[in-house]
């Protein structure tokens, strides 16, 4: 008998680690998210393989990231798979987004696609598995959704995990968001729930989920304190660099909304320069404080994905940037997320 859950790691490049490992779950008859199209092949045959035994019925999308919706066209065109977004992902990947460089090394490239139906509050994924929920937990990206299995107590976490310190973030990632992202999550969750994630697989299902997001939400909360901490001391008001810094997060997000890709603001002249100069400084300090040296990554990205982004990001104040004007989305006006 197959198992409840089937997990295959489909990564290209998975020998180098967590960051471009990539797994594709199936749950009774429905795949979540689709795998990156540059190994399109590996998957074309792992469906394939499924036609012999029982074919899945559908395929659910936890976000627009090409490692999650590069073989939504191939599912649909060879395999006649119906692939479902929530609203919010649907308007992204029909129009299809700006990558950089190294997204199209690690994942190949986003082709855009039109969902074959729109994933709700709740998708029956037949009587085996019982209703799949979404649940809006942006911050890592604004359009990302867990899908959560109430009846067996299965979280497929897209990539709302991945390590309880994780630290390198992309620039458009705002960890304030995420922290109120993982509170929904931990409150949402009961315990002893399983959790898949899309880049480590099965390897934590013995651990209780809901423990593991509550202690990645507390790393990123004592890494939050600590900043306000700091930045207060060093720069006398947090409030005020905050306020500079999430205005011109803004800006950048609205200045590019078609591509949506994140350009600099308009660059600062006179006290509000100099001011920018002092935030940066203190920035990059705490980053190598509290985070440590960057990494590889940092270096080939020029800092698209890298430490620092973490910390600038803590000053990001969510009730100006929630991320969502980055994607051309409407904001979210959800009051637990405001208070963090
Ligand atoms: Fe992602």
């Amino acid at each position: 008998m197959r198992p409840l859950v089937q997990c295959h790691n489909v990564g290209r490049f998975r020998r180098f680690g967590t960051t471009t490992s990539y797994w594709l779950f199936r749950i009774g008859d429905t795949v979540i998210d689709c795998g990156p199209s540059n190994v399109s092949a590996r998957v074309d045959r792992l469906f394939r393989s499924f036609h012999a035994d029982q074919a899945p019925t559908s395929v659910l999308v936890t976000h627009h990231h090409e490692d999650h919706t590069g073989n939504a066209g191939l599912l649909q065109a060879r395999h006649q798979l119906p692939v479902y977004c929530t609203p919010m992902t649907s308007q992204i990947v029909q129009t299809g987004y700006f990558q950089e460089w190294y997204r199209l090394a690690i994942w190949g490239r986003f082709r855009a696609f039109s969902p074959t139906g729109v994933l709700g509050p709740s998708f029956d994924a037949g009587p085996d598995v019982g209703p799949l929920e979404p649940i809006h937990t942006p911050g890592h990206i604004f359009d990302h959704h867990a899908i959560f299995a109430p009846e067996h107590k299965i979280l497929f976490a897209g990539d709302m995990f991945i390590a309880r310190r994780r630290k390198a973030y992309r620039l458009d990632e705002r960890p304030r968001v995420e922290i109120a992202s993982l509170g929904r999550l931990v409150d949402t969750l009961p315990a002893g729930t399983r959790l898949y994630c899309a880049h480590r697989g099965d390897a934590m299902v013995e651990q209780d989920g809901a423990q593991l997001l509550r202690d990645r939400r507390d790393f990123l909360r004592g890494l939050r304190d600590t900043v306000v901490q700091e930045v207060t001391r060093e720069l006398g008001s947090f409030d005020e660099v905050s306020e500079l810094v999430s205005r011109r997060a803004l800006a950048a997000a609205q200045g590019f909304r078609t591509r949506q890709r994140l350009v600099p603001a308009p660059p600062a002249t006179g006290e509000e320069a100099a001011f920018l100069a002092a935030i940066e400084q203190t920035v990059r300090r705490l980053s190598e404080r509290l985070l440590g040296r960057e990494g590889f990554l940092a270096l080939i990205t020029a800092e698209d994905h890298a430490n620092v982004n973490l910390i600038r990001g803590m000053l990001i104040d969510p009730r100006v940037d929630d991320g969502s004007a980055q994607l051309g989305l409407e904001r979210f006006a959800d009051p637990a997320l405001l208070h963090e």
